[in-house]
């Protein structure tokens, strides 16, 4: 993959690589509402990556920059793939050089942009970046939405980042949202256990890779940073966060420095905030960061992910493209045969596995390796198995297979899987209980194997024909 050095490197490198209508740059659009706004209206189209600046209020060049991935071509390009490269095969890609992964531990700098300012003390004052206010219901401005948290376990020294809500309380007060089964969670509680407060650096503005690695669930004991370094090929550039030992990207836009007290000596009140489901669900008292160091570059660039509903392009495609990954390469370590792709809807709300079947039992044994990758606390909630006719990558053709190829009598089975705080769908008794329980559903939506040669034959012009076609009929059919 490619090492991009930065954001700006991969700012420079989209434009480069897909044209200079690939980044949209916005002026004068508020931080209160309107950079969301136009954010969404856009996503909705697969619109350009944005690039917001001269926010009012702000000083030109604090900008904000949104929907980084938020098309297979930009993920591509994110990851280090040609611009074309098929949907399926960005995955294929992705799963191919993770089975490999080298991790490669970062490289520690003396000095790096990031230091081109670092405001202490009094003059500490998170509210001087145009952090936006993304959704109408959101309780607040969230300066972290693609960041990157930043902790260390007091034990072992393991370095966590991990992507979790940000929001701003005031000049020096942030709250930090993270689930229960989140690592910069466990390893807050061992510094609250000693009677201490939990150093942590939240980064916001990295390179593609090091805030997909952010997103990934890497085991406890693996920092996301030596997996970025692995993905990428080359370690990343950290220096030692002043005042901390935390090491932090030299070359981020904004890191900020603090330390989170135990939740009984300080909390806010955090959220409502818009999540990825399409719902405000979760909201409660949280832990605060004390910001004690801001570090920023020159012009500094936020770089957001604001959730939207799941069925819209958002600006994170890397979520839905690393869940197919990992479910693909999980069916392969399972011996599920002849796994032809998997492709994710709604970021994992559906998977849709491919399969070319040899026997009876391919589909189900497909479905159930499937539904065994689901983490704790994970929302895969339909997962469905397609024979190899079906472009995955097309939710029409997914959809053509759901209602002519499945019995709902006998193709559909329902099991029950944790799910997590934010799924819309548990009942407020349910969600008072701490009672997670929710249904997954496993489609077999692909003909029947003891019947299917007798199976009705498809009238739909076949890819070979389709190609002759193309090349005979250049002016009339798309390529
Ligand atoms: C854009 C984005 C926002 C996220 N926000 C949160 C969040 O607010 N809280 C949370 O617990 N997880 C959130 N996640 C998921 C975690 O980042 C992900 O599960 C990651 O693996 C957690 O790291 P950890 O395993 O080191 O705890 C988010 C993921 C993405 C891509």
């Amino acid at each position: 993959m490619t090492a991009f050095r930065d954001l700006r490197h991969y700012l420079e490198h989209l434009t480069e690589a897909l044209g200079e209508d690939e980044v949209r740059r916005v002026e004068g659009a508020h931080w209160d509402l309107e950079i969301g706004g136009i954010t969404e209206l856009l996503a909705e189209r697969e619109g350009p990556a944005l690039l917001f600046d001269d926010i009012p209020g702000y000083p030109s060049g604090f900008r904000v920059f949104t929907n980084f991935m938020g098309t297979p071509a930009r993920s591509a390009v994110a990851l280090g793939l040609p611009a074309d490269t098929p949907k399926l095969d960005i995955v294929r890609a992705w799963k191919d050089i993770s089975r490999d992964l080298r991790m490669i531990p970062p490289v520690e700098v003396a000095d790096g942009p990031v230091l081109e300012n670092v405001i202490e003390g009094e003059a500490v004052d998170v509210t001087m970046f145009p952090a936006p206010r993304w959704h109408d219901g959101d309780g607040g401005r969230y300066i972290g939405t693609s960041c990157m948290v930043v902790t260390r376990d007091p034990d072992t020294g393991w370095v966590n980042a991990g992507t979790y809500r940000v929001s701003v309380h005031g000049k020096d007060r942030l709250s930090v949202w993270f689930l229960g089964n989140r690592h910069a969670r466990a390893i807050a509680h061992k510094y609250w256990e000693r009677g201490r407060n939990c150093p942590i650096a939240v980064v916001v503005g990295q390179d593609p890779i090091l805030s997909t690695a952010a997103a990934m669930s890497a085991p406890e004991g693996v920092s996301e940073y030596d997996l970025a370094g692995g993905l990428r090929g080359q370690g990343v550039e950290v220096l030692p966060a002043p005042g901390t030992d935390l090491p932090v990207p030299a070359r981020a836009e904004i890191v900020l420095v603090g330390e989170m007290p135990p939740p009984e000596e300080e909390s806010v009140l955090e959220g409502p905030f818009g999540e990825w489901t399409g719902y405000y669900t979760h909201s409660g008292q949280e832990p605060v960061v004390r910001v004690r160091r801001i570090l920023h570059r020159d012009d500094p660039i936020i770089l957001g992910a604001p959730p939207m509903l799941p069925t819209i392009p958002a600006g994170d495609q890397a979520v839905p493209l690393y869940s197919a990954t990992v479910t693909w390469d999980h069916l392969e370590q399972a011996g599920v045969q002849n796994v032809q792709g998997v492709w994710a809807y709604a970021r994992q709300l559906m998977m849709v596995v491919s399969i070319k079947q040899t026997g009876a039992g391919d589909a189900m044994h497909a479905l159930l390796a499937a539904a065994s990758r689901k983490r704790t606390g994970g929302m895969e909630r339909y997962l469905v198995a397609v024979d190899e006719d079906i472009d995955i990558t097309d939710i029409n053709h997914v959809l053509w297979a759901l209602f002519t190829r499945v019995d709902p009598a006998e193709s559909i089975h329902v099991l029950r899987s944790p799910t997590t705080a934010i799924d819309p769908r548990l009942s407020p008794a349910k969600r008072e209980a701490g009672d997670l329980s929710m249904g997954i559903v496993l489609v077999d939506a692909c003909k029947p194997f003891a019947w299917k040669d007798q199976y009705p034959r498809a009238n739909r012009v076949d890819e070979g024909y389709r190609a002759e076609l193309r090349a005979r009929w250049k002016g009339v059919l798309p390529l």
